[in-house]
């Protein structure tokens, strides 16, 4: 067999590592074991009723033909007044392009942007897509190092990475997987730091609307336009409303950046589905239904992450901090390496194979040593693998970590 010519270009990207893991518990699955999978970046929750009928009701006004390259009108436009009304943020609907979900956001944002060569900030530990994106773009990723302010990104960790290659930092807060919240301030001086140095920042607020109380959100959205020229937000609707497979997100950004974004688009997907952008404009729209279906899923996901941060500070060697935002724990396994396992990837097989319980390796996200938990599953669930962990691991009282 001829073995296919792959480019250049996509043979240097590696495949999801998040995908590999759900591939190993699907196995397991297929042997006939109970397997815990914590491994989804996804809501266990299903789309709320009202948003699947206003994808009826799309359907049924005749919205089936294409769009704008851009999105429909009433999408875009529901987008710069809901930001308007929660945010306070002033942008006009021409600064909104629609997009097939946030990766797709990530994507545009980035391949009209970057030239081979240019260097892109990644502060660790990063969501996988963003090292993949840059290399498709053939530009260097350079990673921040972040761990000693707890993975919580700083200005002056950004000022000492800037270099007169620096084309663009990409940031994502709340963050997958660490769970952790950039402060407000803080992200204003990063972008500011960025702009004073003429680097274009790209915010993925994919998990805006998932900051636990008292927590605050922040979006560059709202930022003054002469600061908005150096920045693109990349936002989703997945996991806002528990919509990952309508693949519909956004990206808010200057006019003139934002009509490179149509163009790219043009040539590729054309737009996210029109029932789909209907469907989500009338959400948006309807702001105090669609709000109160968020805090539902907030406050569940709060109470897993209540019960089960304490938790995993019980298994021996494991230690977590209370991260602010998403619904991912980010452990530090570093406290059972040694004679046993040499790399959280040991671990992480150790779990599979002897507690049938499925977690992400962190050195997919450029922190060996850490496994990240997702609690987008039920508390059963999450009670079990705990219990499993427990008995292969050993426990020690709780304390906070
Ligand atoms: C940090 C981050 N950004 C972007 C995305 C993309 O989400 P979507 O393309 O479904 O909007 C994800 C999905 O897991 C994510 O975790």
């Amino acid at each position: 067999m001829v073995s296919f010519s792959v480019s250049d270009r996509v043979s240097k990207m590696q495949s999801s590592s998040t995908f590999k893991a759900a591939q190993s518990a699907a196995a397991l699955r297929e042997q006939g074991h109970q397997v815990i999978d914590l491994t989804l970046g996804e809501p266990d929750f299903d789309t709320p009723q009202f948003i699947k009928e206003y994808a009826w009701e799309g359907l049924q006004k005749g919205l089936t033909k294409y769009t704008a390259s851009s999105g429909m009108k009433p999408f875009t436009e529901s987008i710069a007044e809901f930001y308007r009304h929660r945010f306070g943020a002033s942008f006009t609907p021409a600064e909104v392009v629609a997009s097939c979900g946030g990766k797709q956001a990530l994507f545009n944002a980035a391949c009209t942007l970057l030239n081979p060569g240019d260097d892109v900030l990644i502060p660790k530990p990063y969501w996988v897509t963003f090292p993949e994106i840059v290399t498709f773009c053939e530009a260097n990723s350079v990673f921040i190092e972040t761990e000693e302010t707890d993975f919580v990104l700083t200005a002056d960790q950004v000022k000492d990475a800037i270099t007169d290659k620096t084309k663009l930092l990409i940031v994502n807060s709340p963050s997958n997987p660490s769970g952790r919240v950039i402060p407000t301030a803080e992200m204003r001086k990063i972008i500011e730091a960025c702009v004073e140095r003429g680097v274009y920042v790209l915010t993925d607020e994919c998990y805006l609307f998932f900051a636990y109380p008292p927590g605050e959100v922040f979006t560059s959205a709202t930022l003054p336009p002469e600061i908005r020229e150096y920045v693109c937000v990349a936002g989703s609707f997945s996991k806002t409303f528990a919509m990952t497979g309508w693949r519909i997100g956004y990206t808010i950004a200057s006019q003139s950046w934002s009509k490179e974004l149509i163009k790219l688009q043009s040539h590729s997907a054309t737009h996210p589905t029109s029932f789909v952008q209907y469907a989500c404009a009338r959400a948006l729209e309807n702001a105090s239904e669609s709000m109160a279906a968020v805090q539902a899923m907030l406050a569940e996901y709060e109470r897993r992450r209540d019960w089960l941060i304490p938790a995993l500070n019980t298994i021996d060697g494991f230690k977590c901090g209370m991260p602010e935002g998403a619904f991912y724990a980010f452990v530090d396994v570093r406290g059972v390496l040694g004679d046993r396992f040499t790399a959280s990837a040991d671990v992480a097989d150790y779990m599979l194979t002897e507690a049938h319980t499925v977690v992400t390796d962190g050195a997919g996200f450029g922190a060996d040593g850490f496994l990240r938990f997702s609690y987008a599953t039920s508390m059963e669930n999450l009670n079990t693998a705990i219990e499993r962990l427990s008995k292969i691991f050993g426990t020690r009282s709780a304390t906070a970590a």
